[in-house]
């Protein structure tokens, strides 16, 4: 039996075990129990509810609209569909970043009301206290540092992260401020492979990438972006995995075509 197999369920130490022996961990994107259910059928390790639903699911221009009701209304949709998956929620904008009690308040409320393994905090040094609160309750944090979606108005644009030595210097500074603050894994968002690979080097937790090159010991993708569902949305770390867009295009007009021509429902389609 191989290692992924051995484990009923994944946890933050099968994570660990899992980079030890070099085995790469898979992640993406889930916000409802279909999606949730096929995934975990699949054998993905981590399963994100993102807050990258303010965005593919609600069609905000960026993640931060999205509240802790949400979050929590999505989730409890995911876990109910979910048997060895690691189930990860994104903290929202604005539930973590004021003060550290508040976040820690909000974390517990997460990890209470959804049967979620683990919450996502984005930030570097700035988070680290609330980060040490969080899991010394006992809470699972996965970091999340380089492009970091809730920061966009600061950022200014989705460009990639870390590109020059002083930006490379504090995205890996920041890294082992949150490895030390107690975070069990950390994304690395849009940053350059070879600043992933030292950050992956360096720490011992595992690097889950996204647009941050092989190096990292897991990937993840947002999943309408893998699906071909999104089609507006076209960044090079990307790879389509499907075109559902265009399969789903053609099925809603077959069916519009068929009512219309009363092709359906046919006799054996109907009582
Ligand atoms: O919100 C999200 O889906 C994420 C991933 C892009 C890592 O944070």
């Amino acid at each position: 039996m191989s290692t992924e197999q051995k484990f009923k369920r994944i946890t933050t130490k099968a994570l660990e075990l899992l980079k030890k022996k070099g085995i790469k961990i898979t992640a993406l994107t889930a916000y409802d129990f279909i999606t949730a259910k096929l995934l975990d059928q699949a054998g993905i390790d981590v399963l994100l509810v993102g807050d990258s639903l303010g965005m593919v699911f609600q069609g905000n221009e960026t993640t931060l609209p999205v509240t802790m009701d949400e979050m929590i209304y999505h989730t409890k949709a995911v876990t109910k569909a979910v048997n060895r998956a690691m189930v990860v929620v994104d903290m929202p904008f604005m539930s973590y970043q004021l003060i550290a009690d508040e976040g820690f308040r909000n974390a517990g409320r997460i990890m209470k009301e959804t049967n979620a393994s683990a919450v996502k905090l984005e930030g570097g040094e700035r988070i680290a206290d609330t980060i040490k609160k969080i899991t010394a309750a006992g809470i699972p944090v996965m970091g999340h540092i380089g492009l970091t979606p809730q920061s966009i108005h600061q950022f200014g644009s989705y460009r990639e992260r870390g590109r020059d030595k002083a930006e490379a210097d504090e995205v890996l500074k920041d890294a082992k401020i949150i490895e030390e603050a107690g975070a069990f894994s950390i994304v690395l968002e849009k940053i350059p492979a070879a600043l992933a690979k030292q950050i992956t080097e360096a720490l011992t937790i595992p690097t889950i990438g996204i647009g941050a090159g092989v190096h990292c010991d897991g990937q993840i993708l947002v999943t309408p972006d893998m699906l071909g569902l999104n089609v507006d949305f076209h960044p090079r770390f990307v790879r389509y995995y499907a075109q559902l867009a265009d399969e789903s295009n053609k099925a809603f007009t077959d069916y519009i075509n068929d009512v219309k021509t009363l092709k359906f429902p046919s006799e054996d389609e109907s009582y």
